[in-house]
């Protein structure tokens, strides 16, 4: 009885220690890191990270974000089928620097030549002078890293994403693009075992790069009739920047009236391209009139608002309502 009570004391103890051990060491990690001596990181740091590595071997740690970063438009900027189509099976040299880029820093980047199937991947984003660049000051064991504040603000993605965030900047909105497009939430920036328990829990922004959607309350529609008119406005009232935007892609939003005369026929029809490469773009907070001549007496009309994302030729609809006269 006696001998066995003891071994429990002791295993309890060997617990206790390994507790304290631990929460020692997960005190020192996220808030006292400059107590480390460099040369003892030196013995736990994983050199291969610093090779400029596929996005694989950044998911051996961070796998949610490369989860999210898959689902992403930058993962297949060099696969896309309408990219390849467009730069005639990618052999324009100037349609390289933002598809495949080799580091992102504030201005166009210059393009890179190996794992170009990668299409824009974490080191292109993350890897300059030789340390991994993001939004925090932490201590990362595997690799040496550095905070750089503009991984929060607008100019990061404006390296590619020229014309958007100029009309961003006109707009004088504060939320950047990544409030909008990288959501954050709370949770851990490693999912490797063990690591996993020795980091506190951070802001992530969603690597998904979400597309953002559009409803009747974003883009408001007036309508108006007159005797031999009908007037429809549209205004996009929430979208920083141009409703289409791009720099090179052609996404487009259709706007289709129908008209009816008293007994439901069709008398007349009429259809508007929306879209940045032909300059019809909806600026943010300011109202884009159309206005239809009426050759036969009309009833009513139907107005149906459609969106076709760049790298698709399918439409989904915004909204549709139907305007009595
Ligand atoms: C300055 C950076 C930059 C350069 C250079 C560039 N692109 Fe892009 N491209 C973008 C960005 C940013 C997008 C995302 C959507 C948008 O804004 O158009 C994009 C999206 C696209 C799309 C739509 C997405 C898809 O996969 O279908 C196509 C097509 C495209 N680009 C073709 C080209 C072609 C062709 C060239 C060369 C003539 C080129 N791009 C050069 C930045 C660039
Ligand atoms: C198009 C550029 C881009 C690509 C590609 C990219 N990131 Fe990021 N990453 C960012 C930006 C911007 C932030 C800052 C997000 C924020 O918090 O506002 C960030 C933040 C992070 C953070 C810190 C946590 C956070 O979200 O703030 C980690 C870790 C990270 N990225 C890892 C990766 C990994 C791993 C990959 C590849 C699977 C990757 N990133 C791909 C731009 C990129
Ligand atoms: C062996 C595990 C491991 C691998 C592999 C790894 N990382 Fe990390 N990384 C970490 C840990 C741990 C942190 C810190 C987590 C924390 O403190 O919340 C981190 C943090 C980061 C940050 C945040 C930097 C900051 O200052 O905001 C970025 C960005 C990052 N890693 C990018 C990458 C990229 C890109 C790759 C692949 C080339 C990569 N990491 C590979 C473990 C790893
Ligand atoms: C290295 C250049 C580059 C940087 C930096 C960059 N992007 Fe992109 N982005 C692109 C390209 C190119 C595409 C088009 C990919 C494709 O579809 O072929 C794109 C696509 C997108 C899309 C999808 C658009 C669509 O039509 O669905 C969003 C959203 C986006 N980027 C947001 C961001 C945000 C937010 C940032 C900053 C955190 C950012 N990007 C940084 C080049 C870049
Ligand atoms: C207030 C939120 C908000 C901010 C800030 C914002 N966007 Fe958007 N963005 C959206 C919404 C909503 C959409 C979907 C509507 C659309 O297709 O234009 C969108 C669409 C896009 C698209 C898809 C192309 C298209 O129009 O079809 C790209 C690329 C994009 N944004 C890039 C950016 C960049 C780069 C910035 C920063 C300079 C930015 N956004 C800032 C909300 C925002």
């Amino acid at each position: 009885m006696k001998r066995s009570s003891r071994i429990i004391d002791l295993i309890i103890g060997a617990g206790l220690i390994g507790v304290s051990a631990l929460a020692l060491l997960y005190f020192v990690i996220n808030e006292r890191f400059e107590w480390i001596p460099e040369q003892a990181l030196e013995l736990v740091r994983d050199p291969e990270i610093l090779k400029r590595p596929g996005s694989k071997k950044c998911s051996e740690c961070h796998k949610d974000i490369f989860d999210a970063w898959k689902e992403s438009r930058h993962s297949i900027s060099w696969t896309s089928e309408t990219f390849i189509e467009a730069s005639e099976n990618r052999t324009k040299e100037k349609c390289l620097p933002c598809h495949v880029p080799h580091s992102v820093q504030g201005e166009k980047p210059s393009p890179r030549l190996d794992l170009r199937d990668e299409g824009i991947y974490c080191v292109s984003c993350h890897f300059i002078d030789n340390k991994m660049q993001g939004p925090y000051d932490l201590l990362a064991p595997p690799h040496p890293t550095f905070r750089n504040p503009d991984y929060v603000r607008s100019n990061f993605c404006g390296s590619c994403h020229q014309k958007t965030f100029k009309e961003w900047k006109v707009t004088a909105v504060e939320d950047t693009c990544q409030d909008c497009h990288m959501p954050r939430k709370k949770g851990r920036l490693t999912q490797k075992a063990g690591l996993n328990l020795l980091h506190k829990k951070r802001w992530v922004g969603d690597h998904r790069f979400l597309h953002g959607k559009i409803t009747e309350k974003d883009v408001i529609m007036e309508t108006k009739w007159e005797e031999k008119f009908f007037n429809v406005s549209l205004l996009n009232k929430t979208v920083p920047h141009f409703v289409p935007t791009a720099d090179n892609g052609d996404p487009r939003l259709y706007l289709y009236i129908k008209f009816f005369d008293e007994a439901g026929e069709q008398v007349d029809s009429a259809k508007e391209i929306i879209a940045p490469q032909q300059e019809t773009a909806l600026p943010y907070n300011k109202k884009v009139d159309y206005r239809y001549r009426l050759f036969d007496p009309v009833a009513k009309a139907e107005v149906d608002l459609k969106y076709q994302p760049a790298w698709s030729k399918e439409k989904t609809r915004v909204f549709a309502k139907t305007v009595p006269r």
